[in-house]
């Protein structure tokens, strides 16, 4: 069971704070609920996110950093970013910004996009946490799929409890609804989730904020429309290579074939740190398909992480207009 600790202690910050450094996924509590962290550089610690909160899909998650300078050194701010940061971070508002050439964050935490989603905690012993941990944390609200948002420590040690090694404790949450998502990644900005944060607040500051189109996010039951996709097409659950493509192989199936393998021993949380970065890496424009290898759990396909790769990859694999 995970231990819990209160966040006001700082011995349990910095225990948490190597755990987190180190791979391990920690709750801790946010002004708006309770999130379940990993470091947001690592791909193995963020697939282990989906597969303790048992997320069908990778929906992309929002990195938490401690200050508005350590923000803007991973996504690229211009005027309007500028403006909303001074005005509300910290604060239960996230930005979506165009990730720097040099950002560190994991493709999985991206769910492959180009775009980052950035927050400043108001909870100061949050930031603290952030700042001992000196790396961004990714931090979906810490609750298995399909469950209500945890507001308490007792709420998350319920949910996750018997999953993650350790649930820092800063009582109550103050908001108890998850922050305002603004995309200010192109030239129209857009309200992708609504929050604490209105969007006339927003509009006062930067002019109009479009509501995004039904479907448009990625949180909500119809995903986002421009998912991450390769340009070249995918071909699902190949057993063989054909001329032209290039193989994306899980658990070793092609040998003998110089193939990029998701997983040689077929494990599904390494192939979903690797699924991004490979699928990055096999779009080339040399390669006419990627072909990829059936990608299960014991045979099933819907088990576990693989419902959340096969999800993916059938997105990616999809006619596209
Ligand atoms: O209040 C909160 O925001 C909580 C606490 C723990 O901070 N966190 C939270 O995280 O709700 P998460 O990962 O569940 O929310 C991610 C939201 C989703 O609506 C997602 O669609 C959007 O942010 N998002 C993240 N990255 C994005 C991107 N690159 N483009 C578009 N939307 C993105
Ligand atoms: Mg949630």
């Amino acid at each position: 069971m995970a231990a819990i600790h209160p966040i006001s202690d700082s011995a349990a910050r910095h225990h948490a704070a190597a755990l987190l450094r180190s791979g391990e996924l920690v709750a801790f509590p946010t002004e708006t609920v309770y999130g379940l962290g990993a470091d947001a550089t690592d791909e193995s610690a963020v697939a282990r996110i989906f597969e303790v909160k048992e997320r069908p899909r990778f929906n992309p998650l929002i990195s938490h950093v401690p200050s508005i300078e350590a923000a803007f050194a991973l996504g690229q701010a211009d005027a309007r970013a500028e403006t909303i940061a001074e005005v509300f971070w910290p604060g239960p508002l996230t930005l979506v910004l165009k990730r720097n050439a040099t950002c560190p964050i994991a493709w999985l935490t991206s769910a492959g996009l180009d775009s980052i989603a950035l927050r400043v905690p108001g909870a100061a012993l949050a930031r603290d946490l952030l700042i001992e941990v000196g790396r961004p944390i990714a931090a979906p609200s810490a609750n298995r799929s399909g469950r209500i948002s945890p507001t308490t420590a007792d709420h998350v040690a319920l949910e996750l409890g018997d999953r993650i090694p350790m649930i820092l404790d800063g009582g109550p949450c103050d908001v108890g609804l998850e922050s305002t998502v603004l995309d200010l990644s192109g030239t129209t900005a857009r309200l992708l989730r609504p929050g604490g944060i209105s969007r006339s607040e927003i509009e006062a500051l930067i002019g109009p904020v479009a509501l995004a189109q039904a479907g448009e996010t990625i949180s909500g039951p119809g995903m986002l429309a421009s998912h991450y996709a390769p340009d070249a097409p995918l071909r699902l659950n190949a057993t063989a290579c054909q001329p032209g493509e290039a193989f994306l192989d899980f658990g070793a199936t092609l040998s003998g074939t110089a193939a990029q393998d998701l997983s040689p021993s077929g494990n599904l949380m390494e192939a979903a740190a690797n699924l991004f970065a490979l699928l990055r890496a096999l779009d080339r424009p040399a390669v006419r398909r990627i072909a990829v290898a059936p990608i299960h759990l014991n045979g099933d396909p819907e088990s576990g992480l693989a419902a959340a790769i096969n999800d993916r990859l059938r997105r990616a694999a999809a006619p596209r207009g």
